[in-house]
């Protein structure tokens, strides 16, 4: 059993206690990832579920005078990436890029510049002081890049380009020109751990590429795209982000990017809803086949037991969402209202919304949710609210929504 790299534990100590088999993978001459793969995590940040784990991918970049070591991996993995780094023969690292201060990245930090001395941790400014405070590196132990700068490794050079709020304020990518290979953090990542070094399942990768973005990067869309136009003049025959598999054919990853990131939305209607004693699941039963007769894509999530991280992977490209919610202690459901908050945060580029459910004596569920969503620029359609279980009116009330819905789509040419 290895247990935590402490503080100020220097690196023979670690190594002393390192069990485990070292994995090194070479991408270019000099350029190796020496990162972690994390099968077994499920949650990150306390909040994104991670059905199919996740990796913090660690580079060693080695110049013919300097070596660079390109982020770190989460504390947890501290041992691994000192494995990796000592069965590599790594005696001397002189800088420590830390693109990005979030710890799944940084946390090993403290431990490699304990483990080696002449290190000196290059990043933007913010990450600096993100570092600082998380106790991370101190002052005497950093340098600030800047956009554009470069430092010499020797026959190689490492470029910093500052792309911030990616989804941090501290962000910067790093480009090595002589092997055309772009490091990009969170950026274009996955949280997807497999033993493919590149996206050679790109079906798999796409979803775990899309669902990272509609987690992470979505929320910020309009900096994703600048941050998409500014590395488009980059040569770039390998993108290696920090989580999950490299890119080998980037241009499967950019446009993907450039798809997700657009205005575009598509002709779907995701429908998050939760019902207490079956009305508002008959409405949304009713209101998904009529949609679907419609010729509309109907992407539905029961509340009670749903997958979040799908959810908001469908809010990417919907131009439409109806939020299902019968009503409780004289308002909506606190799981709709939660799928509110979230679709709120999460910024898609959803244009239409309505509200369904149903009341036994009244209450305020409609102005709850519509408060809830009050950050997104939508057009609320009329909602449908039922007393107790739907009747023929409340029917036909749901076919006019779908029309109010397929109308929307085609005036916008995308039914
Ligand atoms: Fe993978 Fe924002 O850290």
């Amino acid at each position: 059993m290895i247990g935590p790299v402490r503080d100020a534990e220097p690196r023979k100590a670690i190594l002393r206690r390192w069990l485990s088999v070292a994995l090194i993978r070479e991408i270019r001459q000099g350029v190796q990832w020496v990162g972690a793969i994390d099968w077994d995590r499920r949650l990150f940040d306390a909040l994104i579920p991670l059905p199919k784990g996740t990796s913090y991918n660690s580079y060693i970049v080695s110049g013919s005078e300097k070596t660079a070591l390109i982020d770190a991996v989460d504390a947890t993995k501290a041992d691994v990436l000192l494995g990796n780094l000592e069965a590599l023969g790594t005696r001397k690292i002189d800088y420590i890029v830390s693109q990005h201060a979030e710890q799944d990245h940084s946390g090993t930090i403290k431990g490699l510049l304990d483990a080696y001395p002449e290190a000196k941790v290059l990043a933007s400014g913010r990450c600096l002081e993100l570092l600082q405070e998380f106790s991370l590196a101190t002052l005497d132990r950093v340098r600030e890049v800047k956009d554009g700068e470069k430092i010499s490794l020797g026959d190689k050079t490492l470029q910093f380009i500052h792309a911030p709020w990616v989804h941090w304020p501290d962000t910067i990518f790093t480009y090595l020109p002589e092997e055309k290979v772009l490091f990009t953090c969170d950026f274009l990542g996955s949280h997807l751990a497999t033993s493919d070094l590149y996206a050679t399942d790109e079906a798999t990768v796409y979803e775990s590429a899309k669902r990272y973005y509609a987690e992470i990067m979505m929320p910020f869309r309009q900096n994703i795209k600048r941050h998409l136009v500014r590395i488009s003049d980059l040569k770039i025959d390998v993108i290696a982000p920090s989580h999950g598999p490299l890119y080998d054919r980037p241009q499967f990853i950019l446009d993907a990017y450039r798809d997700w990131s657009s205005d575009d939305v598509k002709n779907e209607v995701v429908i998050p809803y939760v019902s207490m004693h079956g009305a508002t699941r008959i409405m949304v039963d009713y209101l998904v086949d009529a949609l679907i007769a419609r010729g509309v894509a109907v992407k539905r999530f029961d509340l009670t037991a749903y997958d979040s991280g799908e959810l908001a992977e469908a809010l990417v490209d919907a131009a439409t969402v109806v939020i299902g919610t019968p009503t409780i202690l004289a308002g909506a459901h606190p799981l709709a209202l939660y799928a509110s908050i979230l679709a709120n945060a999460l910024r898609p580029k959803t244009r239409f919304a309505s509200v369904i459910g149903s009341f036994g004596w009244g209450g305020k569920m409609v102005e709850q949710i519509a408060a809830a969503l009050s950050g997104l620029k939508l057009k609320l359609l009329e909602p449908v609210v039922a007393k107790g279980h739907p009747k023929e009116a409340d029917f036909r009330a749901l076919d006019r929504l779908a029309d109010e819905i397929l109308a929307a789509h085609r005036e916008m040419k995308i039914a």
